[in-house]
């Protein structure tokens, strides 16, 4: 490592450590556009000076007019376009490398060298680029496409991440929701503003940072309290309470994603000490166990909410075809991330150009925990219509919001 990379990496820490600690500082380095209370919800969107101009591009293959009238996006770092720009937290990407493949070739807070799969799926949908909820200016006009509520680090439970700082929790961006659709009440009226919500599409992507930052931290042992399963029991439940919360304001079609296999991230093969680069079974067994429950409960509430439609995609399984396949789709580096540092990249997080390698489009994993934009694509169609293989239950998006449904 050269000093010079050293001195960055002490800057940044200093730099972060010092925003946690002084909440002055921490106001003026979100530009005192928020204010952050961590009890509640009075986080709101900034002024019109960060509305990011790519919205308007285009991505191929892109219908010419919308499928559905908007897209409503709420999770965790595998789908912050932004929010945590705003947010004093470790948990960032608005620095170089993060983006470098991007439309813009810039960093805008998405945790990748390029798009995420919300990126593509907005573009298989007809519509632009989704624009983050603390970045966009606070319009209707601003939102009627669609609003992005996702931060990295959030959780189910409400202080998973709270050791990286600030992030809005799966809870407080259901809030902000409910901000967003009385805002759509006042201006359009209460028939048409529920008219398009229950036409508009709804993607939740969280619950991973419940194991990373809290079960596996065994966090207020935790681990003694809740056996894997009834953990898992907790979270899938707090999930389907808050999926009916989303259902009393007239939401009708949810996408619930499942969480990926974490245990083949750069950062777990670095801390379990894998040898060879196998994925940590014991981490992965987990996570499967919560899917298979997801699956199960997002079959009983299809049945229990007749108008609603909602589908499971089972990311563990979409990744893992990735892994097993890894050469067809033109991956020859599968353990180690493209930008970070120690065995696999998985030790210390991306923070520098110099930590990453030249050409990610060979590698499956960018940083230690998250995808390439080659991956995130490759997922991103499997949602859409199962292109590379079967991941969604019962039906593909695609499936799901064609005029005939089911
Ligand atoms: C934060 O900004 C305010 C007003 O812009 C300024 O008075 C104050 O000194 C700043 N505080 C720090 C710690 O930079
Ligand atoms: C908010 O954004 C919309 C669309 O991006 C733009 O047309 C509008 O002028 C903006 N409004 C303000 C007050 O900045
Ligand atoms: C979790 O932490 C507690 C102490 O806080 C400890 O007693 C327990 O052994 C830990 N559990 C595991 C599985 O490491
Ligand atoms: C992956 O393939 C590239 C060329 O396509 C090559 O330069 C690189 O050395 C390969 N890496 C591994 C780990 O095999
Ligand atoms: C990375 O490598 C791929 C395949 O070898 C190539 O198509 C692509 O243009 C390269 N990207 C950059 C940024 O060099």
């Amino acid at each position: 490592m050269s000093i010079d990379l050293l001195l960055r990496l002490f800057c940044f820490l200093a730099a972060q450590a010092s925003s946690l600690a002084v909440p002055q500082e921490l106001y003026n380095f979100s530009q005192n556009l928020i204010t952050f209370d961590d009890t509640s919800t009075t986080i709101s969107p900034s002024s019109s000076d960060f509305h990011i101009s790519w919205t308007s591009r285009v991505f191929s293959p892109q219908p010419s007019s919308p499928l559905v009238p908007a897209f409503f996006i709420l999770g965790d770092s595998s789908v912050d376009c932004g929010t945590n720009n705003y947010l004093g937290t470790f948990a960032r990407a608005d620095r170089p490398p993060y983006g470098r493949d991007f439309d813009t070739h810039k960093p805008t807070g998405r945790f990748s060298n390029g798009r995420i799969p919300v990126d593509f799926l907005a573009s298989r949908l007809g519509l632009p680029l989704v624009p983050s909820y603390l970045g966009q200016n606070g319009t209707v006009e601003d939102m009627i496409r669609g609003v992005n509520y996702a931060s990295a680090g959030a959780g189910i439970i409400f202080s998973s991440g709270s050791e990286m700082g600030q992030r809005i929790s799966f809870t407080q961006q259901i809030q902000q929701f409910a901000d967003t659709f009385q805002s759509f009440i006042l201006s359009m009226g209460e028939d048409a503003a529920t008219e398009l919500i229950s036409n508009s599409v709804f993607y939740l992507s969280i619950g991973i940072n419940d194991y990373i930052h809290y079960y596996l931290l065994n966090v207020s042992d935790v681990q003694n309290l809740y056996l894997p399963w009834s953990f898992n029991q907790f979270l899938a439940s707090s999930l389907r309470q808050e999926i009916m919360n989303l259902y009393t304001m007239s939401v009708r079609k949810v996408v619930v994603m499942g969480l990926p296999p974490i245990g083949c991230a750069p950062h777990y093969l670095w801390k379990y000490k894998s040898q060879k680069g196998e994925c940590i079974e014991e981490i992965n067994d987990l996570i499967m166990e919560f899917n298979l429950l997801m699956r199960h409960m997002v079959k009983k509430l299809e049945q229990e909410l007749p108008d609603g439609k909602i589908i499971f995609c089972d990311m563990y399984e979409g990744s893992m075809d990735i892994f097993t396949k890894h050469e067809f789709y033109g991956f020859n580096v599968t353990t180690d991330a493209c930008c970070g540092l120690g065995k696999y990249n998985g030790w210390i997080m991306c923070i520098s150009p110099q930590m990453a390698c030249s050409n990610a489009s060979n590698h499956i994993w960018w940083d230690q925990y998250h995808p390439t934009d080659q991956v995130n694509a490759i997922l991103a169609d499997n949602v859409w219509n199962g292109l590379h293989t079967k991941m969604c239950y019962p039906m593909s998006l695609e499936d799901m919001i064609a005029p005939k449904g089911r």
